[in-house]
């Protein structure tokens, strides 16, 4: 566990040395569980939205974007069910006065449970040697079944009484499970209650007719109200998709774990609306899509799983998450949730208006069907930095940061630097940035000596170093050093563009897929 939390304090402590992530209003003393992106962060995270974009929209046929405003009238989440519905079960700790989500409470608890398993593996997998099969393990050894069996018991058991709205219970499984303050280790708890996570605000000058209005909990609504408009002005056929990025608010009553969970944060979201009974189909669709676009990242198979939901959101039929390996464990990064007919039937409600598709091959009309992919980009950001971060011991011992971006999404592609600060080498590498720049974002740097340039570019994440030194002037060839390799090749400038472009090129990594 301490490993674990160094690992995560150390990615936070990173985030800002090197101008990724900083807390809101630190000269304030911060904002708590709002985060600012700097000037590495807020390129990382363009990279990041962007590779989404080309994957679900730019390359899908059928797919296209929109970008709503973050205000709607306040209906939208009436119909929606998130003025009822959207709501957390809080319990406090009468000792410490700390509040927790009963819901994560038991959730941990779980984890913990989950944490003995993965023992089990690791303790088999080192018995077994070269013969060890995971998979067969996992489901015959009786103490991880025992494990497993437990976990499922107590989850089906939160979800029933989530659902039936049953809070005296989930305080009972709380008391019976014995879990104590994680922060004090005090059982004392309150009753469980239902506390609604969206930020309520005004528009309108005068207390009188001002109109009260909530700041949007999720994107997907901005895609439901405008249905019928983008189906008609893009004469689209089911099935088609709606995509948009933007930014979400949630009052997270838990939110102390960095960029995880944030009260302001941006998600990038996709309604697929299809023919009422395909829904099983594109479920599995959309689940196996995701799953790929996520791996062509390249960051290793076994740092995802799916997880399926018991306790379903008042919305859906049938709801998966793709779960990370943060530092502080497997949690949730992206939802695809099958969300029946649940919402534009109840904008058509609530509206009056007809939010319905006329299908020429069954020469009727109907109220769609609904697959949602829905990932937080915050969310994402974090799993790829957490993951990039990492202490390399070199064959003489040292240790080397290096921050092992996919060079498709690191914010600078390449740092060029002269060798030194004169004979006119500072003009040759200024001349290679003003050409190289029309393409890549790219930086000179002339500062340290070029060991140092090139340790703080490798825990920067910049994929490539190019280096001009005095046969420059001659040979018009330079240095190029490989972050991850550390391999320096002498190659022409001229080449040099070819040479980046195939390893930062989206199309490149998402052929993957
Ligand atoms: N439209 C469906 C929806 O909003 P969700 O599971 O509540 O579903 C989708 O959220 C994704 O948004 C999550 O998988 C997560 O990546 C991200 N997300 C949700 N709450 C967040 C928060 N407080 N901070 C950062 N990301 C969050």
């Amino acid at each position: 566990m301490a490993n674990k939390d160094d690992k995560f304090k150390k990615v936070i402590a990173h985030a800002k040395e090197y101008g990724y992530v900083f807390q809101s209003s630190e000269i304030y003393d911060g904002l708590s569980a709002v985060y600012d992106y700097a000037q590495n962060g807020v390129e990382l995270k363009k990279n990041i939205r962007d590779y989404w974009w080309k994957a679900m929209v730019q390359m899908n046929e059928n797919i296209v974007g929109i970008d709503a405003a973050i205000f709607m009238h306040p209906t939208t989440w009436k119909a929606s069910g998130h003025v009822d519905a959207f709501n957390d079960p809080l319990i406090d700790n009468k000792d410490s006065k700390k509040r927790y989500r009963a819901d994560v409470l038991i959730e941990d608890y779980c984890a913990k449970i989950e944490g003995k398993i993965e023992k089990e593996v690791k303790k088999a997998a080192k018995r077994f040697g070269d013969a060890f099969n995971k998979e067969e393990f996992l489901s015959t050894n009786s103490r991880v079944l025992g494990y497993q069996e437990n976990i499922h018991r107590i989850l089906s058991r939160m979800a029933k009484s989530l659902e039936q709205e049953d809070l005296a219970d989930v305080k009972a499984l709380i008391e019976e499970l014995g879990i104590a303050d994680p922060m004090t280790g005090s059982k004392n708890w309150t009753d469980v209650k239902q506390f609604n996570l969206m930020f309520g605000t005004k528009l309108g000058a005068s207390a009188d007719n001002a109109m009260d209005l909530y700041l949007r909990p999720e994107t997907a609504q901005g895609i439901f109200v405008n249905f019928a408009n983008v189906q008609k002005t893009g004469r689209l056929k089911i099935p088609f998709g709606i995509a948009q990025t933007g930014k979400a608010f949630r009052n997270e009553i838990v939110a102390r774990q960095f960029i995880f969970r944030m009260r302001e944060f941006e998600q990038m979201e996709m309604q697929f609306f299809i023919k009422p009974g395909t829904q099983q189909k594109w479920y599995e669709h959309w689940k196996e899509t995701r799953m790929k676009w996520h791996l062509s990242l390249g960051m290793g198979e076994d740092n995802y799983r799916f997880h399926d939901h018991e306790k379903l959101a008042h919305y859906a039929d049938a709801a998966a998450d793709i779960e990370f390996k943060f530092p502080f464990g497997f949690k949730e990064l992206e939802g695809i949730h099958s969300r029946t007919d649940f919402d534009l039937k109840a904008h058509q409600e609530h509206s009056g208006k007809k939010l319905q598709f006329f299908d020429p091959e069954e020469n009727k009309s109907y109220v769609p069907y609904v697959l949602e992919t829905s990932i937080g980009l915050d969310r994402m950001f974090l799993a790829v930095f957490s993951n990039a971060l990492i202490d390399e011991t070199l064959e003489d011992g040292s240790i080397r940061t290096v921050l092992r971006l996919p060079a498709v999404l690191a914010p600078v592609k390449a740092a060029i630097f002269p060798l030194v600060k004169k004979d006119g080498l500072p003009d040759m590498a200024r001349e290679i940035v003003e050409e190289l720049k029309w393409d890549f974002n790219v930086i000179y740097d002339e500062k340290d000596a070029v060991g140092k340039r090139y340790r703080r570019q490798d825990a920067a994440g910049t994929p490539f170093c190019i280096t001009v030194d005095h046969d420059t002037l001659e040979d018009h060839s330079v240095t190029i050093r490989y972050r991850d390799t550390m391999a320096q090749k002498r190659v022409k400038i001229n080449a040099l563009r070819d040479i980046i472009k195939q390893e930062v090129d989206v199309k490149f990594w998402l052929m993957k897929m």
